[in-house]
């Protein structure tokens, strides 16, 4: 693996000439039209101030942008964005420079070399949380031990799908000498294919903060000699014939095409046609490909098109062992209510074989 692989995280911001400082005697209203005239804000004294500003800037735009059409809430969200990123904090000496501001450890780890720059306040909320969730670890039904999710790196925060594939796995016959889990995320795939025996599993992911935690994560524990991993598209430099390829894909379609879609959300429309075609180069003559899906994009509406069912409608490539469905249990009433969906969520797990 490429050591030196470089991880996302917020840049260093230089703020510009036209600054403000914003503490609990400072004008709200002020402010907030300063700030639509460009200015930037840099948050003193107490932390709680730079939230009562972003609860302020909130509560100023809901009383003056329309929220109700989907186009409506996409401009208020943009609008919300935009300023809200003009309100800045000042770290020194790898912590936050206010008082009573939580103490986040990825500073010092993801800045080692950069004791005074400045972040948006939103920036520092997203480092926070991602702390707490890396530093307390999320337990998982199906593993033995917790998983701490690096910074920026997709974590499970419902786990269906990972029961089907733990079930899925407990009937499994085959050989386990090797697998591959594209877009290995945090583990979880991985981690469950090693408790089941697998001897070796290969792991990719586009994402280099997944790569990097991972390697941190597994240390020179028995477990990195278990998981190799590898930075980079799909299969990456992965040119291995295995017996069991893993993917869990983002389940949702690009909706646009822009450039920093989130990756694990989110497949643009080529990414399908290329796995298929690139896991059939990998997988042995008996070997299983097993996808993990949902009928998200379906009950939403985003799109009509299944890529698997598309893939397998093709006849030319894979053929369908089974699909097992399992129903999400529903978070609360109101989510259910929020999301305004019609019908029921359903995780999947496909398993193609060779045709
Ligand atoms: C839904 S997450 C699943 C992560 C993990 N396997 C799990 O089940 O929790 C999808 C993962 O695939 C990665 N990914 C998306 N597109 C990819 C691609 N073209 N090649 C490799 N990895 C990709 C994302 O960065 C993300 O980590």
């Amino acid at each position: 693996m490429n050591s030196d692989i470089q991880i996302n995280k917020p840049t260093p911001i230089i703020p510009g000439e036209k600054i403000i400082k914003f503490d609990r005697s400072t004008d709200v209203r002020e402010t907030i039209y300063a700030m639509k005239g460009g200015a930037t804000v840099v948050i003193t004294e107490f932390y709680n101030n730079g939230m009562l500003l972003l609860k302020e800037l909130h509560k100023h735009l809901k009383n003056r942008l329309p929220n109700k059409t989907f186009s409506e809430q996409r401009e208020f969200r943009g609008e919300y964005h935009k300023l809200s990123n003009q309100i800045l904090v000042e770290i020194t000496d790898f912590e936050v420079a206010l008082k009573k501001a939580p103490k986040i450890g990825w500073i010092k780890i993801l800045y080692p070399e950069n004791d005074q720059f400045f972040l948006t306040f939103s920036q520092v909320q997203g480092l926070n949380s991602a702390w707490q969730w890396y530093k307390n670890g999320i337990s998982v039904p199906v593993l033995r031990n917790k998983i701490h999710p690096y910074y920026g790196t997709y974590f499970p925060t419902r786990f269906d799908h990972l029961i089907l594939f733990d079930n899925w796995l407990k009937r499994y016959e085959g050989a386990k000498k090797s697998a591959i889990d594209v877009g290995i995320g945090s583990g979880v795939l991985s981690f469950q294919m090693i408790q089941h025996g697998f001897q070796k599993v290969f792991g990719t992911d586009t994402n280099p903060n997944a790569i990097v935690g991972l390697k941190e994560f597994m240390g020179d524990t028995k477990l990195s000699r278990k998981i190799e991993l590898n930075h980079g598209n799909l299969f990456a430099t992965i040119e291995k014939e295995v017996e069991l390829i893993v993917f869990n894909p983002p389940w949702l379609p690009a909706v646009s095409n822009l450039e920093n879609i989130d990756e694990a959300i989110y497949y643009n429309k080529n990414l399908f046609p290329k796995f298929f075609a690139e896991a059939n180069n990998r997988l042995s003559k008996d070997g299983k490909l097993v996808i993990l899906f949902s009928n998200l994009a379906q009950i939403t509406k985003t799109s009509k098109e299944h890529p698997i069912e598309k893939e397998l409608a093709k006849g030319v490539r894979f053929k369908l062992e089974k699909c097992l469905k399992k129903t999400v249990k529903k978070a609360s009433d109101k989510t259910k209510r929020d999301q305004n969906w019609r019908g029921i969520e359903e995780v999947e797990l496909w398993v193609l074989v060779k045709k």
